[in-house]
């Protein structure tokens, strides 16, 4: 069975919990630990609008926040009809843990897109910039 299909149901049982007063549009997203376990994290709106905190760094702030070391796998949940990409902030932050973590966005209609890291930020700034100095 495909390893993502579990986090693809609890990213869909987390979607109650986000915060969006402002947009009401709602973000879940579950992510795979290198420890296998996993993690979720919805988005969460602020009056201020710019400390918005998306749903996938809340995922990852778990994850990291309850021992996790890396991650391997993203799953963005919306309830929408089209499938939500995510944003640039978030894409450098899920390469901190390399170009080959495996990303899928999933709604309520049969149409899903999957990519890997390196599909989503090629020629990123990472830790080798700061080891090249
Ligand atoms: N949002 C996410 O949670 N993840 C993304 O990758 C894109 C945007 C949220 C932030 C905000 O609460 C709402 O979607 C509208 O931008």
């Amino acid at each position: 069975m495909d390893s993502m299909n579990s986090l693809v149901e609890l990213a869909k049982s987390a979607i109650g919990f986000s915060y969006a007063p402002y947009s009401s549009f709602k973000v879940a997203a579950a992510v795979r630990a290198d420890n296998d376990q996993v993690y979720t994290g919805v988005n969460v709106e602020n009056a201020s609008y710019g400390l918005t905190q998306c749903a996938e760094r809340s995922a990852i702030c778990s994850a990291i926040a309850n021992g996790a070391k890396s991650i391997t796998e993203v799953v963005i949940y919306t309830p929408t009809k089209h499938p939500t990409p995510p944003c640039g902030a978030c894409r450098q932050v899920i390469q901190e843990f390399g170009a080959n973590v495996k990303i899928r966005a999933v709604c309520d209609s049969e149409l899903q897109l999957s990519w890997t890291m390196s599909d989503l930020l090629p020629n990123s700034f990472n830790q080798e910039q700061l080891n090249n100095a």
